[in-house]
């Protein structure tokens, strides 16, 4: 069994973004910069968006933070989106999800301007992401598909089983895996809350993407030998004993689990580092864009 260390690529990854940052320094030109807006105070949030800005400084792009607080209007964030739109400095932004439930959602999103939606969340880049034309791929699964291209996982032909139809991650991953390509050519079935026997359907799996976000929902008897297990799944539990009075869980009953398993990934330090690898990566490639 080999772990799929998400938080070693993820480093390794950065590094080599650093290396492209500098040279872009060298040759006199303007770094990436990355904003994030992020309204409210939820923790998991905080967390996530700190951990981006720290990342970005990290590896010598500019970063800007924009915290505004949980009364904010859909009005206000239309107007901020709008000014990160025409600010030219920016070359990439994203509006940290969930927003609270009096701002509509999908309203915010079409709002950005595709050219600078490094989260790849607008319509026109996930389009063209399903029509296999050059866009932004939403991080997650960006970073679950370069996780198994540098582990050189074969994914031709395999059974790949994705629990979750969301649009962030069980969506977009379902289409990237039964994409044309020597990294993809899976045959994939997208199961969701809906799907009947899911037993059934997961026993068969080559590759299961778990992205459901409850804990211990996959166990060693739903899996067969040798597969490949990715767990998205991040789960805050409460926990009193802990300093942070809580720990981290995934999808997967990992000690069970990953008896079975060829591969598997950690949960923390799996899929969670590759997504914030992977909306660097986009953000360099905003920024490249830009210059083109
Ligand atoms: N909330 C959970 N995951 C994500 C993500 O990848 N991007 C944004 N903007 N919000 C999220």
């Amino acid at each position: 069994m080999e772990i799929l260390d998400g938080k070693k690529v993820s480093n390794q990854i950065k590094e080599e973004l650093a290396v492209e940052v500098a040279q872009m320094k060298a040759r006199g030109e303007k770094v990436p910069h990355l904003a994030a807006v992020l309204v409210g105070n939820d923790g998991a949030s905080l967390t996530y968006v700190g951990s981006k800005v720290r990342s970005c400084e990290k590896i010598g792009f500019e970063s800007t933070l924009i915290h505004l607080p949980e009364e904010t209007t859909e009005e206000e964030l239309l107007k901020q989106v709008e000014n990160l739109n025409k600010n030219t400095d920016i070359d990439g932004y994203i509006v940290q999800l969930p927003l609270p439930k009096h701002i509509d959602e999908q309203k915010v999103l079409m709002a950005v301007d595709p050219d600078k939606d490094v989260d790849g969340f607008h319509p026109a880049n996930f389009g063209k992401m399903a029509l296999d034309m050059e866009s932004f791929i939403p991080a997650t699964p960006f970073g679950i598909m370069e996780l198994l291209r540098r582990y050189n996982i074969d994914t031709e032909g395999k059974h790949a089983v994705v629990i979750g139809r969301s649009h962030i991650v069980g969506r977009p991953i379902s289409i990237l895996l039964s994409q044309k390509g020597k990294a993809a050519n899976a045959t994939v079935t997208l199961t969701h809350s809906r799907t009947k026997d899911l037993k059934a359907i997961t026993v068969q799996a080559d590759i299961i993407i778990s992205a459901l976000g409850v804990p211990n929902f996959l166990k060693e008897d739903m899996v067969k030998e040798g597969v490949v297990v990715i767990d998205v799944g991040i789960t805050r539990v409460p926990d009193e004993t802990r300093k942070r009075g809580y720990y981290i869980t995934g999808d997967v009953d990992f000690e069970n689990v990953s008896k079975k398993a060829s591969h598997i990934t950690p949960v923390p330090g799996g899929v969670g580092p590759m997504t914030i690898a992977m909306l660097l990566k986009n953000t360099l490639l905003a920024r490249e864009r830009h210059n083109a």
